[in-house]
């Protein structure tokens, strides 16, 4: 039985999450989950699977979660980002699922792998902050660190069995979001709705955005090199609006590798979940033959128009702070995106105008974890101190 803590239970990833451990009732259960806001969700959740415990962001969210609980309900409540390392490290849990947005996710993960807990690795953010400090962890305490997200699951299949060293090259694939095609002119006038309306996936929100802004391949490619110890150059963007290739790896002989199927987050779940075992199959059965899957194609990635790719690619070239001061800021100005307060073409100019000053100022190359959440903080003071 593998026993679960869930950092971010109650979004997209969270709850088809959830639907594998009901999927797999034998093989799964649930020690701890962990969300933000949505209390009334968590309730239902805590119902059915019974968590020792859980965690929720505020005190008041606390108060209105029991008033929600049936009173002999036994489960402890927790708040903040106390209660979500509480929750990760939980003596009984053996894997923790890290589902939950943005690089907030980084101390509960830290903590869980000091503990020796297996990570189900989803919330990119994490690694493209933490990495350096996240990947040596790993190693030192001997955990799994298991992708979840799909393009990074893909390549972590296609490289089973592969001897060591002959990774040449991968192939990231995107689905180019709501916005491809378009010119850099075109992007200054798109709304929100327009932003929010992703072509082949249904996500939260931040990921949402950052798909349409291209950011959230730029955020891959830097989850990609450290998860598979390859350097961004080598980690090439391809443009497959179908997204039924989820991504591909060259070998060292040329040969090319792909994972396909149709678009569905609960087998890359479900993969790392029973890691290193082959499950029975409870999503859509694929056909090359469907409407979905009949025509492939791939295209380069406009990297003029979509400027943030690039920019990833820059921080995660230079390493250190500088991708840490990248996604601090695109978290920012993500969230302001999302409340209305400024354009869509303000989320690639906040994080350049961020990640310059950085680099002025001084990328630190080898940052500890406190170097790491004061770039952090430092660059959302930066992206909200002047819109554009
Ligand atoms: N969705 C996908 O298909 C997908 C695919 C690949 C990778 N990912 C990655 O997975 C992560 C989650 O994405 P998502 O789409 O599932 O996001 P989401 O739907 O927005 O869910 C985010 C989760 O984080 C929780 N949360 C927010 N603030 C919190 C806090 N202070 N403490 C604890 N929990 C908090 C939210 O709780 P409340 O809602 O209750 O506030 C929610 O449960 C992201 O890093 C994303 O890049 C997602």
């Amino acid at each position: 039985m593998k026993k679960l803590c869930i950092l971010g239970s109650t979004g997209s990833i969270g709850t088809q999450t959830l639907e594998v451990v009901r999927n797999f009732p034998d093989r799964l259960s649930v020690v701890a989950l962990t969300c933000g806001g949505n209390v009334t969700l968590l309730a239902k959740q805590i119902q059915e699977f019974s968590p020792e415990l859980v965690s929720v962001s505020t005190e008041q969210k606390r108060e209105e979660l029991l008033s929600l609980l049936p009173t002999d309900q036994k489960v402890e409540v927790l708040v903040g980002d106390d209660g979500n390392i509480a929750c990760a490290t939980h003596s009984e849990v053996t894997c923790v699922v890290a589902a939950m947005v943005g690089m907030r996710g980084l101390p509960s993960v830290v903590n869980a792998i000091r503990c020796g807990k297996d990570i189900a690795l989803a919330n990119k953010e994490t690694l493209v902050s933490g990495g350096s400090v996240v990947m040596p962890l790993v190693k030192e305490k001997k955990v799994a660190l298991l992708p979840v997200d799909s393009e990074h699951s893909a390549i972590w299949q296609c490289l089973w069995g592969q001897p060591e060293g002959a990774l040449n090259r991968i192939l990231l694939t995107a689905s180019g979001g709501p916005f491809r095609g378009y010119s850099r002119e075109m992007l200054e006038n798109v709304t929100l709705e327009q932003a929010l309306a992703h072509p082949t996936w249904k996500m939260g929100g931040k990921i949402t955005i950052d798909s349409a802004s291209m950011m959230n391949k730029g955020l891959e490619i830097i989850e990609a090199s450290w998860l598979f110890d390859v350097p961004v150059e080598n980690i090439e963007v391809v443009i497959h609006p179908q997204s039924i290739i989820h991504s591909m790896i060259e070998l060292s002989d040329g040969s090319v590798l792909g994972q396909m199927g149709f678009p569905n987050m609960m087998l890359p779940i479900q993969i790392a979940l029973f890691y290193p075992e082959r499950t029975s199959r409870v999503v859509e059965k694929f056909s090359p033959f469907s409407e979905k899957s009949a025509n492939l194609t791939f295209e380069p990635c406009d990297r003029k128009v979509f400027g943030l790719v690039d920019m990833a690619y820059h921080a995660g070239h230079t390493g250190g702070t500088l991708p840490v001061a990248m996604n601090a800021a695109n978290e920012t100005v993500v969230a302001d995106f999302l409340a209305g307060k400024v354009k869509f073409a303000d989320i690639e100019r906040t994080v350049a105008r961020v990640m310059n000053q950085h680099e002025k100022e001084g990328v630190i190359k080898t940052p500890s974890l406190d170097d790491i959440f004061e770039v952090d903080r430092w660059a959302r003071d930066m992206a909200t101190s002047k819109k554009e």
